[in-house]
């Protein structure tokens, strides 16, 4: 059965998210048009809320001089997962743009993303960015106050709605949106679910506003995180930061008379769409060489640097590869305004230049380095006709290229999946080849193990990872976090109740 049984059924359901699943552009003729975002977060919640007709409560991408600008349709070639949220369906929130510079550039990726990824030295602490990122989630908690206020006054009346708030950014927003919610005598449930990872609680206090962040998180009725780590961690915060009785066994947290329950919910990919696009997609590599692919947002926690150091090290140790063998490296430009992407952006050219310079031969280069985004029909093609898929972050919630991946091996012999042990993918995809990125000599051998494995073995690590990703995917996810929230009523529940 389809997600839209599932939650039409229990109600009307409103994300939120920092960012809508596509940004607003101007095209040549000065009209407003939309583009797809890039992340892992929109990959897995456009295809659930589209199915169910939801609510989507997000910050546009641009700064709209007119706050009753109707927001446009989708284009009606466009075949992402956003394609059918129809605008009606779009709640968009306005920002000061200097407070959303603070929020977005400042708090959630200057401190909160290498803060929670376990690198404090890129972290920068400021009151000014922090007092931002508590103004910015208050303007997207009011937006989803009003959304439920509409929600109570339509047919659905009945029904409690579920608020579904996502990632780092929304932090402190569930608390307000229960406080006013109860004050107003409107039921609602609230769940969160973190797409990166929660860090152990040595690196978590360093915040100066740490028990804020908890406090707020733990407006909720189910917290969710990709896997138990990152549960434990929370835990242990709420533990020790707030003095919560908690009970780590069953993951609840007690908290202003009310047990919050965590869940690892480890996201999943709309596994049979990339089938399908991989079966459709024309091919785009013209090549004899075997593709080593890489495909990531321009972000230090991804492990780019130890990945190119890695191929070098390949093409030094292993020289037969060279001319039989390129990495291909598509990076999309992310955050491009933090100085820490700048300054990623820059080594990257320059290693790139470096390692191609040292190696290319008149017939060939080892890196192709395309800097930006690629169709998803490109992006399934190049998946499916590469030898090699390579995901070696140094940290990552739990990354969804790994498992794209798999879904588009449907070539035999299959290509082989390496995967870093520090990310959320690395835990449950056991038959990757772990490879972990700070060993440089280490990763380079992994590479050549990848690229001389036998058939049978590629085949059958291949079978066992594809099998999991297919049963776990996306529409697993979803429910699971539903059945987590107590919200999971399938078609046939909704029948007998009716
Ligand atoms: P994150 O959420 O940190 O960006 P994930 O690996 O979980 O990392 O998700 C990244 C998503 O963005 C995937 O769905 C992937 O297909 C998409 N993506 C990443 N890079 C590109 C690119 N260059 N072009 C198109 N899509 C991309
Ligand atoms: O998955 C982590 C995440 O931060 C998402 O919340 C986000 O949509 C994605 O990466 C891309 O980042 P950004 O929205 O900052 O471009």
């Amino acid at each position: 059965f389809k997600i839209a049984d599932v939650v039409a059924s229990s109600g009307s359901m409103i994300v939120v998210s920092n960012r809508l699943p596509f940004v607003l552009e101007k095209n040549k003729e000065g009209n407003l048009c939309r583009k797809a975002s890039a992340g892992g977060l929109v990959t897995a919640v456009a295809p659930v809320v589209v199915n169910c007709k939801g609510l989507w409560v997000g910050w546009p991408g641009i700064h709209l001089e007119d706050p009753n600008q109707p927001i446009p349709e989708s284009d009606p070639n466009d075949i992402t997962p956003t394609a059918g949220l129809k605008s009606d369906k779009v709640v968009s929130v306005r920002i000061d743009p200097q407070i959303f510079d603070s929020y977005y550039n400042g708090c959630c990726n200057a401190t909160f993303w290498p803060l929670f990824h376990s690198m404090p030295d890129r972290a920068t602490f400021n009151g000014e960015h922090w007092r931002a990122y508590i103004t910015a989630n208050k303007e997207f908690a009011n937006c989803t106050l009003t959304a439920l206020r509409k929600l109570k006054n339509t047919e659905n009346a009945g029904d409690v709605p579920l608020i579904w708030i996502h990632d780092y950014h929304l932090m402190l927003a569930a608390n307000w949106i229960r406080q006013a919610a109860e004050d107003e005598n409107i039921s609602c449930k609230l769940g969160f679910f973190l797409h990166i990872p929660f860090p152990p609680w040595d690196i978590f206090r360093l915040f100066p506003w740490s028990d804020e962040i908890l406090q707020g998180m733990l407006g909720c009725d189910m917290i969710g995180f990709h896997i138990t780590d990152y549960c434990l961690n929370f835990v242990d915060c709420c533990q020790r930061n707030l003095g919560c009785r908690v009970d780590r066994k069953n993951l609840l947290v007690e908290h202003g008379g009310r047990t919050v329950r965590v869940r690892p919910l480890p996201i999943g990919i709309p596994f049979e769409r990339f089938v399908e696009l991989a079966e459709k997609a024309p091919k785009v590599l013209s090549t004899t060489q075997k593709i080593i692919l890489g495909v990531d947002r321009l972000d230090y926690t991804k492990g780019l640097v130890n990945r190119l150091l890695a191929f070098e090290k390949l093409l030094e140790k292993h020289p037969e590869h060279k001319e039989n063998v390129s990495l291909l490296q598509i990076a999309v430009p992310s955050r491009t305004d933090v100085k820490e992407y700048q300054e990623l952006k820059e080594e990257m050219d320059q290693l790139v230049g470096r390692i191609n310079g040292r190696f290319t031969t008149p017939n060939w280069s080892p890196i192709r380095y395309i800097y930006g985004c690629v169709s998803q029909n490109d992006l399934a093609a190049f998946y499916r006709d590469s030898a090699v898929g390579l995901v070696t972050p140094l940290r990552d919630g739990m990354n969804l290229v790994a498992k794209e991946f798999v879904a588009c091996q449907i070539n035999t012999p299959p290509g082989v999946l390496i995967v870093s042990p520090f990310a959320g993918a690395g835990e449950t995809m056991h038959e990757a080849l772990i490879c972990n990125p700070y060993e440089i000599d280490g990763a380079a051998e992994a590479i050549h193990r990848a690229l001389t494995m036998p058939d049978d073995e590629r085949i059958l690590r291949m079978n066992y990872l594809r099998r999991r990703e297919k049963i776990n995917d996306v529409n697993y996810w979803t429910r699971s976090f539903l059945a987590a929230m107590g919200s999971l009523i399938t078609q046939e529940d909704h029948d007998e109740i009716g």
